[in-house]
């Protein structure tokens, strides 16, 4: 039985390569695991204890066969731990906690909905456009990046061949809309009719400052927003307090915590 509450397991590596931006890493685990997209695990695979913590990353794939699981990251290298992670090799040992966090709610029916990944943020929406395209519901990427070297390769994107599906933005314009994938998702909010925006859910990853953003802009319109927070992490199931976030509790301000209440919160409750 595919396992879906937390748990610790040693992993061996498969595989783990990448094009020098993003790197993808591939995991043997003992057993199969069921996650809901948008949780996550924590992993760790250095030799010693410098960084003491290990590191989130999103769920990215699950599998297995005959009650051997795998597990897929990706990641961007942007410090010591995910440089670390970098360097490791097939067959190489990882320790990882998993699955962990509550994922996005994709239970709503004849929704249409927007993916929203800023930069490696794609990594947490992907998994749900996965679920989506089985369920054949109606659903839209839309993938922000500083440059065209930083969207993740093409053949990653969930559907991305069916036209109209995957939106590519660019800062420096390099690729696809010219400008911020927030001001692309304005655009193509503005240009839906009603009757459409009423049906609209939006699930987005990224940085803080994007999150904020997509939630101005559709909170006020009364379109569902899904945010996947991606704080710092310490434990990562929920006894340091060191993830919290704040969020609107009635008159007052509460602090729930990201790796335990989230890392997906309804975007009106965060006090951004
Ligand atoms: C639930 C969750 C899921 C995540 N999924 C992924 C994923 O699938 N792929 C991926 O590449 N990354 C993901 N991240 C972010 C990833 O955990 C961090 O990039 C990683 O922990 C950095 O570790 P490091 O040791 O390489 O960098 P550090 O040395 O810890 O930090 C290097 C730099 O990155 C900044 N930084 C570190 N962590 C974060 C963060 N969480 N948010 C913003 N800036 C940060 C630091 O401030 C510093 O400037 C996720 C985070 C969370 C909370
Ligand atoms: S990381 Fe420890 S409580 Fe969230």
């Amino acid at each position: 039985m595919p396992f879906r509450r937390p748990r610790f397991v040693n992993g061996r590596i498969l595989h783990n390569g990448g094009n020098g931006i993003f790197y993808r890493m591939e995991v043997s685990i003992p057993d199969r695991i069921e996650f809901l997209p948008g949780q996550f695990a924590m992993v760790s695979g250095w030799p010693g204890n410098d960084p003491l913590l290990p590191r989130p990353l999103a769920i990215f794939r699950a599998g297995g066969a005959r009650g051997k699981g795998t597990v897929e990251f990706v990641y961007k290298v942007v410090g010591r731990g995910t440089a670390l992670l970098s360097g490791l090799h097939g067959g190489d040992p990882l320790q990882i906690t998993l699955p962990l966090g509550n994922g996005f709610d994709l239970g709503r029916e004849d929704r249409i909905w927007w993916l929203v990944g800023g930069g490696v943020g794609f990594s947490t929406v992907f998994p749900a456009a996965v679920v989506l395209e089985e369920q054949r519901a109606a659903f839209e990427v839309f993938l922000g990046a500083r440059s065209r070297d930083q969207l993740p390769p093409r053949e990653w994107v969930p559907g991305g061949g069916t036209p109209g599906r995957a939106h590519l933005c660019t800062d420096d314009g390099t690729a696809g809309f010219f400008g911020r994938v927030t001001d692309a998702v304005r655009e193509r909010m503005d240009r839906l009719k009603a009757t459409e925006r009423a049906r609209l859910s939006i699930l987005a990853c990224g940085p803080r400052e994007m999150l904020r953003e997509i939630a101005e802009l559709a909170v006020p319109l009364e379109v569902p927003v899904q945010a996947s927070l991606e704080n710092h992490m310490a434990c990562g199931f929920g006894v340091c307090w060191g993830c919290v976030t704040a969020v609107r509790d009635g008159e007052k301000t509460a602090y729930r915590r990201v790796c335990k209440e989230g890392p997906v919160f309804d975007a009106r409750e965060v006090v951004w």
